[in-house]
């Protein structure tokens, strides 16, 4: 078997680099924080396709369900001759849609990105085997940096899926929108996965599993700034915590420590204290509603062309066409 080709846009320097900003501007705010975008090496790509099998994480299979449902009518509707998708991971899902592609006939290539190196080779490997024909061109970069160097020929379906959107907050999902539709040309697609409000138990308990896998993948993050930036975070004194903020419409994962405690993060110079329950924000996973969606697709540049969920209404999927 051939290689898939590789791109490399986010080299391991510049993500040290961007790690070790990232990392000396979150630990020294108040609140602290640190980017979600840091859960992802091998060990949390892998945590993280097992929380998509846990009985309390419904998005994973929410989503299936409707690109299961939809998947021929996206091939009808956009004839893509690629298909890229940001923050692909497994690039499971994804299937439905390479193979309703190939059976229209229109599709050449696939352009999956991600930060993470582990899950984008396999990925791509993967792929590969399954859809012998295919280019599979990975790229292995930031979705809020490196668009504008994605390849793929049009017209092209971006695929955002996953719910990776409410990782974002406002502020970078407007820039993201825009960004996006700025590597468009008019008519091509952005195909939209979004996790929707619902009542805050069933949204805990996804974010709260009672085997305890979503409180190790948001530990594992702690691992991450040990290995990357010589941290002595002694991982077990943090405690998982998820919590519904209700204004804001979105679940945020979080830290709290134990104990009070110093910790050093030698590469960086940097000691930083930690008050007994003090929390450490690691992500936020916002919640949508159809006319939030609409609008920011609006604001973006975007219309939005289809809306569909599951049987449930728990999760979206939106096809909107670049203006
Ligand atoms: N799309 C898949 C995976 C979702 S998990 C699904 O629906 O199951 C989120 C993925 O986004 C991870 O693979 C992670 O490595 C990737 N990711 C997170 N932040 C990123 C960023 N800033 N740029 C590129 N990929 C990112
Ligand atoms: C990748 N992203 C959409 C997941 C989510 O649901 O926000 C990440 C995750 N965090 C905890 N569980 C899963």
């Amino acid at each position: 078997m051939t290689e898939p080709v590789l791109d490399v846009h986010l080299k391991p320097e510049d993500a040290a680099h961007a790690l070790r900003a990232d990392v000396r501007a979150g630990l020294t705010a108040d609140p602290k924080w640190v980017s979600p975008k840091w859960f992802y090496d091998a060990v949390g790509s892998a945590l993280f396709e097992d929380i998509t099998r846990l009985p309390e994480y419904y998005p994973t299979r929410a989503e299936r369900e409707v690109l299961a449902d939809r998947a021929s009518e996206i091939a009808e509707t956009t004839g893509a001759h690629a298909l890229v998708e940001l923050g692909s991971g497994s690039s499971e899902k994804t299937r439905l849609l390479l193979s309703a592609l190939r059976e229209h006939g229109t599709l050449q290539e696939f352009v999956p990105q991600d930060v993470s190196v582990s899950a984008l080779t396999e990925a791509a490997h993967a792929i590969m085997a399954d859809y012998p024909g295919l280019r599979v061109h990975g790229v292995v970069g930031d979705f809020t940096q490196h668009l504008s160097l994605l390849p793929g020929e049009s017209p092209r379906v971006v695929a955002f899926l996953g719910g990776t959107i409410g990782n974002l907050i406002p502020d970078e999902r407007e820039k993201f929108f825009r960004t996006v539709r700025d590597v468009l040309q008019p008519g091509e697609w952005l195909l939209l996965g979004t996790d929707l409000v619902k009542d805050p138990e069933t949204l805990v308990r996804a974010y709260d599993d009672a085997q305890g896998v979503t409180a190790e993948f948001n530990r594992n993050v702690l691992n991450v700034l040990n290995r990357e930036v010589g941290g002595d975070f002694d991982v077990d004194a943090f405690e998982h915590v998820a919590l519904w903020n209700a204004e804001q419409e979105w679940i945020e994962m979080r830290l709290r420590a134990k104990r009070a405690m110093r910790v050093t993060l030698a590469e960086l110079g940097l000691t930083v204290e930690f008050r007994e329950g003090e929390e450490l924000r690691t992500e936020v996973s916002a919640k949508f509603r159809e006319e939030g969606v609409r609008q920011e697709l609006e604001d973006g540049g975007f219309a939005l062309h289809r809306w569909w969920t599951d049987a449930e209404g728990r999760f979206a999927v939106s096809l909107a066409q670049a203006i």
